[in-house]
């Protein structure tokens, strides 16, 4: 599942810093970029912990926190705009080194006595780079370097106050620092990997402006993660809801690991679940981990409420409703459990403005089915909520979950039924799954499972016409859905080859009974969704 927690869920921050391991941490200050996650995730691949905070955090709050760095990042705003964001300027003279982004590196400028103005066209995609100072930031980048711009407004006069390090043909400050503080600034995206070297460069702020020695691991984060959690839970039980997907498995193998015995874990099968899913799970958790696994067979419960639906949100409800209730019925039945576990992973954290030093919450809060109410009346273990989605993967491999569970592509929490569209029953389900399985054992087949993010089928409540042998037929279409994305929140349709997409519709035609008719869903996000429901 790929539950959004509420934000209620996710209180049991402990306080940033109180991690030996990340002593050594970066700041991001957010401006709103829609790379700051990924300058984090950057910095992070370069060994040392950064987290995300709000961009108007006070120079106090900042020292407490004692980051060895801090990056502004980029935004859409325009630094004389009325209202545009504004970071503390007194951050400026902490001694910390700074690196400014794009619009972070404008704000930084015009601190510190530069001009900023707005450019005629906007600057967008790719631009030749030419480093006119190889020292530290630049250091081993080839003198000619391809950079990836977006940017409208740009800084035109530094006056005495910085040097230029980079230009291009339309921007004569590419990249600048203060000539008396450890302040940098890029008018490009280092993190984006259309800036050839950008990995470098970023790399260079770290160790040679900020002395990084670049000692985080996820190795010593999971033991660290496993300490911590046994000392919270002392002798206690807790309970851990599997749905099949990567963040819950990740979650209970830890748990498994920190606890052992002391866990239980709950699998709802709602009847609504991919083929063969349940099963993968089960046999991880009771013959790997040897887990006190309790699975509850909802099926026909599920199917019963869901009878004569057909309107998408009132399915979603009645399947979160339901589940609710299956979990807390299987759940009383455990003694003493105290803490219940959930696989909150920080994009979550940071989406619903859950940490008191994030950004506040965004717009991305919309799907909540499959989540646990606070109600439960257990106290929250949220082992994950520091790290990214590719973090939690490399962790479970780590931990010795099969490549099978860890690179699953997600799965919406009200499951099938959303890719059912119109009223859900046994029989289309059946179709559905046997379906789904080709689809995605085809891709697999082809190598390409890995490189794309999302892929299933969508049964259609539109019949037509078709031949079979000698005779008409009249049944159901069956839509497949692939796409690629980074965050979910925009996404490409995948360019599947011809030949693929012939033996998916062959096989599904010849395979699933009811369906005689395959199309190929050529929409991206936006304006489409990637779910049909
Ligand atoms: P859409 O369809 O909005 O989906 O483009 C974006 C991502 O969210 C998943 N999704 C859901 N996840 N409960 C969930 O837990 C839901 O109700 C739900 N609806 C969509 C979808 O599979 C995709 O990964």
């Amino acid at each position: 599942m790929t539950a959004t927690p509420t934000p209620a869920a996710t209180h049991q921050k402990p306080p940033s810093g109180s991690s030996s391991l990340a002593a050594e941490k970066v700041l991001v200050l957010d401006f709103g970029s829609q790379f700051a996650q990924l300058i984090a995730r950057r910095v992070r691949d370069e060994h040392v912990y950064c987290e995300i905070v709000r961009h108007d955090l006070t120079a106090e709050r900042i020292a407490e926190l004692s980051p060895v760095g801090i990056i502004l990042s980029g935004g859409p705003s325009s630094v004389y705009e009325a209202g545009a964001p504004q970071c503390d300027p007194k951050i400026f003279e902490l001694g910390i080194p700074v690196l400014g982004i794009c619009y972070g590196m404008q704000l930084a400028c015009k601190a510190l006595g530069g001009k900023v103005e707005s450019h005629t066209v906007r600057e967008y995609g790719r631009a030749h780079c030419e480093v006119v100072d190889s020292g530290d930031l630049f250091r081993d980048v080839h003198a000619q370097t391809e950079v990836w711009m977006s940017h409208g407004d740009q800084v035109t006069e530094i006056a005495g106050d910085f040097t230029a390090l980079a230009k291009t043909a339309t921007c004569p400050f590419a990249a600048v620092r203060h000539n008396r503080l450890p302040i940098y600034g890029l008018q490009f995206h280092p993190e984006v990997t259309h800036t050839v070297e950008g990995k470098r460069i970023l790399g260079n702020f770290l160790r040679e402006v900020c002395k990084t020695s670049g000692q985080w691991r996820l190795g010593d984060f999971a033991d660290e993660a496993v300490d911590a959690i046994r000392q919270r839970v002392g002798t206690s039980r807790v309970i851990c809801g599997l749905s099949g997907g990567v963040d819950s498995a990740v979650v209970a193998a830890l748990l498994a690991k920190a606890i052992g015995p002391q866990l239980t874990c709950i699998l709802v099968d709602n009847g609504l679940l991919r083929k063969d899913e349940e099963i993968a799970v089960v046999r991880e958790f009771t013959e790997h981990f040897k887990t006190d696994l309790h699975v509850v067979k909802a099926e026909e419960r599920f199917l019963a409420k869901l009878a004569g639906v057909t309107e998408p949100q009132t399915k979603r409800k009645i399947i979160g409703g339901e589940f609710i209730a299956c979990f807390k019925e299987e759940a009383a039945k455990v003694e003493d459990a105290r803490f219940l576990a959930q696989g909150t992973l920080y994009p979550d954290v940071i989406e619903s403005g859950g940490s008191p030093d994030g950004p506040a919450a965004s717009i991305k809060l919309h799907h909540n089915v499959g989540g646990l109410p606070k109600e439960l009346g257990f106290e929250l273990i949220e082992p994950l909520r520091d790290l990214f989605k590719d973090e939690v993967r490399r962790l479970g491999l780590q931990l010795g979950l099969p490549e099978e569970i860890i690179w699953r592509h997600p799965f919406p929490g009200p499951g099938l039924a959303v890719r059912c569209l119109g009223e859900v029953t046994a029989e289309k389900l059946h179709a559905l799954r046997e379906a789904d399985a080709i689809v995605v054992g085809e891709i697999k087949a082809a190598g390409l499972y890995r490189q794309t993010s999302q892929a299933f089928a969508v049964l259609l409540p539109v019949q037509s016409v078709g031949v079979m042998g000698d005779g008409r037929t009249y049944e159901n279409a069956l839509a497949v859905r692939c796409v690629n994305t980074d965050d979910f929140m925009t996404a490409d349709w995948s360019h599947l080859p011809h030949d693929l997409l012939s033996r998916i519709s062959t096989r599904v035609i010849n395979e699933v009974k009811g369906v005689n008719r395959v199309v190929y869903d050529i929409s991206s996000k936006p304006p489409a969704t990637i779910e049909w429901e």
